[in-house]
C-alpha cells in the first residue's frame, strides 16, 4: 500500500507499507524474525548473491540474509522512504550507527569531512577519534557561519559536508538550502541528522540533501522501548550507501522495526502533541528570573532562525535553558532532584518530560563560543504529560535556585 506522494503525511503515515490482505487480515505489519532466510528455488539465489555483490540494479527488498533485512525491517524501510520522499531507506541498529554507516560510505584515508561544530556529541567523537584512526582528515564549523566562510573551508580532498540541525544542546538551525548549494558546486555529498525536526517538519531532499539520518529512538519509535536508526537516499548513491551498511553489519531487528512501524502510525498527533506543549511550557517559563535565555528553533533569537521560517513546517519539544549564573553541582542537585515529572536522563522523543545538565565542558569541546562556562545549561524534553503539570514542576524547581 505505498501511498502516493499526493497523500498527506497523517494518511501515509497510517497506509504505507501496510496490507491487511497480505497480513492474514492482521491490521499490524508481521514480526517476521529470521537470521536465515531460504530462498524458493537455486535461480533465485544465484540473483540475490548478484544483488547482495550489487551486480544488478538495487532491490532493498530482495530476500538474502537475515543481517540485510526481513520483511518487518523492510516494510519499515518503505514506510521511512516514503514519508521522506526518498526512493529507499535502510535500517540500523540505533541512531548512531546511521551515522556510521553514512559517514563510512564517503570516507577514506585522506578523505576531509567537513562537520558542524553543533553535533550530538558520539557524532563528533566518532569522526575526531574513530574515523581519525584511519586516516580520516576533519575540520568543524559553525553552525551557522557565512557559506563564504564554508567555501574557504572546502579542500581538494573534502569528500562530505556532515549537517546537524538544530544543533545538539544549543539548537542553533543551519541554512541546509545554501550549504547544499555549495557543495553541489564542488561535487561534495551531504548528511543531514534530521533527527529533531523528523520527516513532518523538515523534507529535506526537496532541498537537494543527499544522505538523511535519524535516530528512530526518538520520535519515530516515540515510546523509549527499543534503540533504531535509518540511513535515507536515493537511488544514485544506493550502490554506496548499501556497501557502507553492509561493511558495518549494524542491522536492526524485526521486533524494533516493527516499534518504529508502530510509532509512525501514530507519528503525525503525537507530534502535533508536542508542538503545543513545547509552545505553552516555553511561553510560561521564558520570563522566569533564573533563566537568561530560551535555546529553540522557535525562538527569534535562536541564530539561524530565519533558516527555520523558511525550510521547516514546524519544531519539536526539545529545548535548553541558560541560567543566569553557573550554578554549583550541589545546588543544581536541588532543581533536578525536586523534579517530580522530568526524569533525568539521556534522550528524548518518548512520551514522558526528560532533562539533562550540559557536560561541564562543552564550551572546551567546541571550538565556537555558542555558549559561554560562565552560565548553567539545561536541556528540557517535553513528553505528553499535561503542560500544566509540566510548568508548575520546572517552575517549582526554578525557584529552588
Ligand atoms: C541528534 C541525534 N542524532 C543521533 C543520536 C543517536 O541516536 P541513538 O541514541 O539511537 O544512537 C542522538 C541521540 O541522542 C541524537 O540526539
Amino acid at each position: 500500500m505505498a501511498g502516493s506522494s499526493s497523500k498527506s503525511f497523517a494518511t501515509k503515515a497510517v497506509h504505507v507499507a501496510r496490507d491487511p490482505k497480505k497480513q492474514h487480515g492482521c491490521v499490524n505489519n508481521g514480526i517476521f524474525q529470521s537470521s536465515t532466510l531460504v530462498f524458493d528455488t537455486y535461480e533465485d539465489f544465484i540473483f540475490a548473491d548478484r544483488i547482495y555483490y550489487n551486480k544488478e540494479k538495487l532491490n532493498v527488498r530482495q530476500r538474502t540474509y537475515g543481517r540485510n533485512g526481513t520483511e518487518t525491517i523492510f516494510d519499515c524501510e518503505e514506510a521511512i522512504a516514503e514519508l521522506y520522499g526518498a526512493n529507499y531507506a535502510k535500517m540500523t541498529s540505533c541512531g548512531y550507527s546511521a551515522i556510521l554507516v553514512a559517514l563510512n560510505a564517503f570516507c577514506y584515508a585522506g578523505a576531509h569531512v567537513l562537520m558542524s561544530d553543533g553535533v550530538y556529541g558520539p557524532t563528533r567523537s566518532l569522526l575526531q577519534k574513530t574515523l581519525a584512526r584511519y586516516g580520516v582528515e576533519y575540520t568543524f564549523y559553525h553552525p551557522t557561519i557565512s557559506i563564504k566562510e564554508l567555501e574557504n573551508l572546502i579542500k581538494p580532498n573534502t569528500k562530505v559536508i556532515y549537517m546537524e540541525s538544530p544543533s545538539s544542546l544549543t539548537f542553533e538551525v543551519q541554512d541546509v538550502v545554501s550549504i547544499v548549494k555549495l557543495a553541489r558546486k564542488y561535487n561534495i555529498n551531504t548528511i543531514l541528522d534530521n533527527t529533531f525536526f523528523t520527516s513532518y517538519y523538515f523534507k529535506p531532499f526537496e532541498y537537494d540533501v543527499d544522505v538523511i539520518v535519524e535516530a528512530c529512538t526518538k520520535y519515530f519509535s516515540g515510546h523509549s522501548d527499543i534503540m533504531a536508526g535509518v540511513v535515507v537516499f536515493n537511488e544514485n548513491l544506493s550502490n554506496k550507501i548499501i556497501t557502507s551498511y553492509r561493511e558495518i553489519g549494524a542491522n536492526t531487528t524485526a521486533i524494533n522495526a516493527y516499534y518504529v512501524l508502530r510509532g509512525i502510525r501514530t507519528l503525525k498527533v503525537r507530534l502535533d502533541a508536542h508542538k503545543i506543549a513545547v509552545d505553552e511550557v516555553i511561553e510560561a517559563i521564558k520570563g522566569h528570573e533564573r533563566i537568561t535565555n530560551v535555546l529553540h528553533p522557535s525562538q527569534k533569537t535562536i541564530p539561524g532562525h530565519e533558516f527555520f521560517k523558511k525550510q521547516c513546517t514546524g519544531y519539536t519539544s526539545l529545548f535548553s535553558i541558560v541560567l543566569d549564573k553557573n550554578y554549583s553541582h550541589k545546588v543544581m542537585s536541588k532543581f533536578f532532584n525536586r523534579l517530580q515529572y522530568f526524569g533525568i536522563g539521556y534522550s528524548w522523543g518518548g512520551y514522558e518530560s526528560l532533562v539533562i545538565q550540559f557536560p561541564d565542558d562543552l564550551a572546551k569541546m567546541r571550538i565556537s563560543s555558542l555558549i559561554g562556562s560562565e552560565n548553567t545549561c539545561v536541556r528540557v524534553y517535553i513528553g505528553l504529560e499535561d503542560t500544566k503539570d509540566l510548568i508548575q514542576d520546572l517552575k517549582t524547581s526554578l525557584d529552588l535556585l
